[in-house]
């Protein structure tokens, strides 16, 4: 079972920085989780929340705020001192330095009730194809089946996740349609029966978010192909691989 690191390594560097992205190859992750939203002058940003308080020293709403705005906080104090100076990235410098570090990059589309999903998806496919980054290194997952629609036509050479919280009972209609290769799902709401069904009929398992040893033990004995966890670091600790 392959380990994702979410967000970077959320519990070993600030969540969706460089500096986690570093944590994840010192780990030996070939595989990192990250979200991704727009600033207000349309420049796509690495970025869980909707506000910016928990994870900088701004306030307010991100959306309200241009890039250069952005770029001038400090990501990483919150964490700890020693992540101060840490910046949001931009995704196409995200995106480079996991194509140098060989890391393959799950960019979650994060669209909030007020964003634009048409939007976010342009200027993401737009950042991929300025930069021709390796199509086969990435994958799209989101909340939001519009942003997965949209990217099958923008950029259909990236595979595409249906990403839930609990499994809905028309899962394989909805995969289906966007012609989508995976099934996220909150762990909490998986089961034997099921994770064998999304198995035989093809597809790939993923579970967020995974961060004990027991539970990971278990999924992966159902078949589930990869955990996102904030702490993988624990799982090698225990012996595991990263895939
Ligand atoms: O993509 C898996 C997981 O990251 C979804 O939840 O809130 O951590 O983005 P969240
Ligand atoms: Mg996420």
């Amino acid at each position: 079972m392959i380990l994702c690191g979410h967000r970077g390594v959320a519990s070993l560097a600030p969540e969706n920085t460089l500096a986690g992205l570093q944590a994840a190859h010192q780990l030996g992750l070939e595989w990192v989780e990250i979200d991704a939203q727009l600033s207000k002058d349309g420049q796509v940003v690495v970025f869980h929340d909707e506000k910016l308080r928990r994870c900088t020293d701004g306030t307010g709403w991100l959306r309200q705020y241009d890039w250069h705005e952005l770029a001038r906080l400090d990501a990483g104090s919150w964490f700890s001192p020693a992540f101060a100076g840490e910046h949001i990235p931009q995704l196409q410098d995200y995106l480079a330095l996991a194509a140098k570090l060989g890391i393959q990059v799950n960019v979650e589309l994060k669209l909030y009730p007020q964003d634009d999903a048409a939007r976010l998806c342009r200027r993401v496919s737009e950042v991929i194809r300025q930069h021709a980054f390796d199509p086969g290194s990435l994958l799209f997952s989101s909340f939001e089946p519009d942003c997965l629609h949209h990217m099958q036509a923008l950029a259909p050479d990236i595979a595409r996740a249906l990403l839930v919280e609990r499994i809905p009972g028309d899962w394989q209609t909805r995969l289906q349609r966007l012609n989508g290769t995976a099934l996220h799902c909150h762990h909490r709401h998986l089961t034997r029966t099921r994770a064998r069904e999304i198995k035989a009929a093809g597809y790939r398992l993923n579970c967020y978010t995974v961060n004990h040893l027991d539970k990971a033990t278990t999924l992966a004995d159902w078949g589930v192909d990869m955990i996102f966890t904030d702490t993988p670091q624990h799982y090698l600790a225990a012996g595991w691989r990263p895939r």
